[in-house]
């Protein structure tokens, strides 16, 4: 499925590619002591049309731009939800930001996650970091049409207690009979009975049917994406049942710059997610 945007893609006139559209932040809230959730409405109340593993590009005067994935479902249209990581210049200007003040936004930019596949199928999630705040819009559409996908299996690790994102609704994740929520974490605080360890521990913890099971991840840095890969592919999940979203560099995010590029792909419009199959064939992409 990767290497394509999907059909509700549609690119805008060339003389307003670069053009934002000012958004009101209508909602904010801390999450961990470096990650903030933003509730944004585009002018109007306009629909942003996104599929579940886009991203927009964000701009604030003065700060520049940057590629925000967007981590609500694309079941709620009236308005989005992006997860900030406070890293740099842009990150920390954002964090600053309150209700009623004003973001640039363009797009919806990007493949998105194969929902289409994951139809009928076991979908196992695995997200490393702030790679939850993408996959909770997977999360949160599977939720929602609860009838159409088979189990879910997500598996989250993060740094320490302190850092686990969407605390509140991983609890009522777990609430769903047909799904299964483990979370591990890299430096335990007193008190976490949970696992300990880097993600892939929790592999051997669930049952995978892996005919049946269609993975989607986003774990961090290379060295676990290759990790994650060679314990599914020793579970015995094909390649083309295993999706990866890449993060990279990028500037225009429409695949006019090349920052982003890797062979002869755009991560910025032949993904940002791109299967397993697809990066064997991309030098260097894991
Ligand atoms: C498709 C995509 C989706 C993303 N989704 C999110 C998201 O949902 N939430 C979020 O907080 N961040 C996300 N990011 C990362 C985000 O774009 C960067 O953290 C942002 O550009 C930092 O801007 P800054 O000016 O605050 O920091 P900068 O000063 O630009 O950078 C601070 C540090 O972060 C590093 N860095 C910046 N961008 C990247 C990158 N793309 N990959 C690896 N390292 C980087 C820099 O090398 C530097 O060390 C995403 C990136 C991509 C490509
Ligand atoms: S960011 Fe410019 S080509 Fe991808």
């Amino acid at each position: 499925m990767s290497g394509s945007a999907p059909a509700s893609w549609s690119r805008p006139a060339e003389d307003q590619l670069y053009q934002p559209e000012m958004a009101e932040i209508v909602a904010t809230r801390s999450l961990t002591d470096s990650d903030r959730l933003f509730e944004i409405q585009l002018p109007g109340g306009k629909e942003l049309g996104q599929t579940a593993g886009q991203f927009v590009q964000v701009s604030l005067f003065g700060f520049g731009e940057a590629p925000i994935s967007v981590c609500s479902s694309p079941v709620r249209t009236d308005s989005f939800e992006l997860c900030v990581r406070k890293v740099g210049g842009l990150t920390a200007a954002l964090h600053s930001l309150r209700e009623g003040d004003k973001v640039g936004i363009r797009g919806p930019y990007g493949n998105g996650f194969p929902l289409d596949c994951m139809e009928k199928m076991d979908c196992l999630v695995v997200a490393g970091g702030i790679g939850l705040a993408p996959l909770r819009s997977v999360i949160q559409t599977i939720l929602a049409r609860r009838d159409v996908y088979g189990r879910m299996i997500v598996l989250y690790g993060t740094r320490s207690p302190n850092d686990i994102l969407f605390a509140d609704e991983i609890a009522e994740w777990q609430e769903d009979p047909a799904s299964q929520i483990l979370v591990t974490v890299d430096h335990p605080t007193e008190g976490w009975e949970g696992n300990v360890g880097v993600v892939t521990t929790l592999f051997p913890k669930v049952e995978i049917d892996p005919a049946n099971t269609v993975v989607v991840a986003l774990v961090g840095p290379p060295v676990m994406y290759r990790s994650v890969l060679s314990d599914l592919t020793e579970i015995g999940v094909p390649d083309q049942q295993i999706f990866f979203s890449l993060e990279r560099r990028m500037e225009c995010g429409v695949g006019k710059c090349g920052h982003c590029q890797i062979d002869d792909r755009c991560v910025c419009v032949d993904g940002p997610v791109f299967s397993a199959t697809d990066l064997k064939h991309m030098h260097e992409s894991i």
